[in-house]
Parts: structure tokens; C-alpha cells; sequence
């Protein structure tokens, strides 16, 4: 039984799918895009697999409490919590930045949201559970200008996911970080497409991140591949930093 925050489009849909096919219960999350979650649902019957809807925003305690009841309803445990929701990334330069419409909400979604899913989860939690969450591979290496309200928050959020690596193993839950590269998803729609075009080009690739090839990494360590990689930090970039 899996939950995938963020899951009606880009990246989340991807992993949504990808872990639907393995024969899966997967609860697709999404806070307002009810086309593309149905839309992903809809594919996933086609194929006969079962992805089911529960809409919250997670950066409110209440919908996310309401939300876990919903699984709870269905499923008694929860083997894997995917937390990949991420607000939509406005590019700002720092003296522009404000602190309560830029970087707050970025921290809501990120940090507020995984705080809440983890405390109101976990009586779904069992030895074996997995926790995978979504980071950024800019926080890492060379970060892009104008986005300072998102790196903070995803930094933020690798200080709380390390800090329930730490608390949570003593349950036998495990945590994981995956942290790509630039992915061609609506997360940053007003990034120009030269600039993404330029990102791909530093790629030894020669291609951006695609949301598949992160759903195949977070497959891998849900699976028995990841049993030894507990607190973990996966990045996913085809080799940008070597
Ligand atoms: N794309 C990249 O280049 C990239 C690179 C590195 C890391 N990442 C990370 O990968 C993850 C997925 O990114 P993406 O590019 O796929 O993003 P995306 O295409 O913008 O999709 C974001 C998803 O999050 C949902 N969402 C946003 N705020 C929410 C909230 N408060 N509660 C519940 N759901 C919420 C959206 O649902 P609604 O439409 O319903 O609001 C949507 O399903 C993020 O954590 C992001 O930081 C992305």
C-alpha cells in the first residue's frame, strides 16, 4: 500500500504509475488538479492496476489527517509514503524575496507537509514501512539563481527527513532521499526553454532528468535493493556533477 503526495502530474504521476504496475494499492495525493490525477487513474485502470484519489493539501494538518483516515479506511498499514508535492517554483532574485508569500508556502508544502504526514501516518506505520522524499540535486551542487525560496525549503526538508532517518529507525521504518536534476515538469514553468535547454546540454546525457528515470530509483529502494541504503541520499542527475 503506497502514498504518493504530489502524484497528479510530472514526477509524482510517474512514480504513482511505475509503482502501481508492481501490482500495488497506490493513493495518488494532489491538492487541486482533479484532470490529471483522474487522468493518471484512468490509465492505471486501463492497464488494470489500482490507483485511488485523495485530495489534501498537505501543508494543512486537517486534510491530511482526513486523508490518512480515508487510507485507513481501506488499508490497515502503510508500506511505503512517498512525499514528493513541492509548491510551484517562481523565479525571484533574493532581494525580491519575500518572506510570507515566497518562502513560506515553500516550507508548507515541504516541511509542514511532511511533518504532518509523518505524525498523522503513523499508526499506519510498520516494521518494513518506507519513506522516500523528494529533494532537490540543486541543493547539492551548484544552485540556479532566482530560487532561493525553493532551496530553502528543500534544504530544510533534508534536515527534517535526516532527523526521522534517525527517530524512525528504531520502528524498523525506512527513509530515503532522492534528489534529481532539472526534470521538464510544470514545477518551474516559467524557467525559458533556452535556459532548460542549456541545463540539458551540462548533462553528460545531453538530456534532462526524465520523471521515469526517478520513479525507477525510488522502485529500487523500496525494493529488497534498498534494504542496507537506510538514510540515504540518491541523486538522481546522469552525472552532471563529475
Ligand atoms: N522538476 C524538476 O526539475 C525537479 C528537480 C528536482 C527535484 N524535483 C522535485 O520533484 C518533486 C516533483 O516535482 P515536479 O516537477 O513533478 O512538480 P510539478 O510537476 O509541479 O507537480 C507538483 C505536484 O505537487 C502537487 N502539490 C503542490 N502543492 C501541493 C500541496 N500543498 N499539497 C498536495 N499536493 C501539492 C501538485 O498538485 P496540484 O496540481 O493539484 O496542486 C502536483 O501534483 C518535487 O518535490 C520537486 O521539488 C523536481
Amino acid at each position: 500500500v503506497c502514498l504518493v503526495t504530489g502524484a497528479s502530474r510530472g514526477i509524482g504521476a510517474a512514480i504513482a504509475a511505475r509503482l502501481a504496475r508492481g501490482h500495488r494499492i497506490v493513493f495518488l495525493n494532489h491538492r487541486a488538479s482533479e484532470e490529471g490525477a483522474s487522468e493518471v487513474q484512468r490509465a492505471a485502470r486501463d492497464r488494470g492496476e489500482c490507483i485511488e484519489s485523495v485530495r489534501a493539501d498537505v501543508a494543512d494538518e486537517g486534510e491530511v489527517r482526513r486523508m490518512i483516515d480515508r487510507v485507513a479506511e481501506r488499508c490497515a498499514t502503510l508500506d511505503v509514503l512517498v512525499h514528493n508535492a513541492a509548491a510551484p517554483v517562481a523565479l525571484k532574485p533574493l532581494f525580491d524575496l519575500d518572506w510570507t508569500d515566497d518562502v513560506l508556502p515553500q516550507l508548507a508544502t515541504s516541511c509542514r507537509g511532511f511533518l504532518n504526514l509523518v505524525q498523522a501516518a503513523r499508526p499506519l506505520f510498520v516494521s518494513g514501512t518506507r519513506i522516500v522524499v523528494l529533494l532537490s540535486d540543486a541543493i547539492f551542487h551548484t544552485p540556479p539563481a532566482r530560487m532561493g525560496a525553493y532551496l530553502t525549503a528543500k534544504a530544510a526538508l533534508w534536515g527534517l527527513t535526516r532527523a526521522a532517518a534517525k527517530e524512525l529507525q528504531p520502528l524498523g521504518v525506512r527513509v530515503y532521499m532522492v534528489a534529481p536534476s532539472l526534470a521538464r515538469t510544470d514545477l518551474v514553468l516559467d524557467l525559458p526553454e533556452r535556459a532548460r535547454e542549456i541545463v540539458a546540454a551540462q548533462h553528460p546525457t545531453g538530456r534532462l532528468v526524465d520523471p521515469e528515470d526517478v520513479a525507477a530509483v525510488v522502485e529500487m529502494l523500496i525494493a529488497d535493493a534498498g534494504k542496507y541504503m537506510h538514510g540515504a541520499n540518491v541523486v538522481v542527475n546522469g552525472g552532471l556533477a563529475f
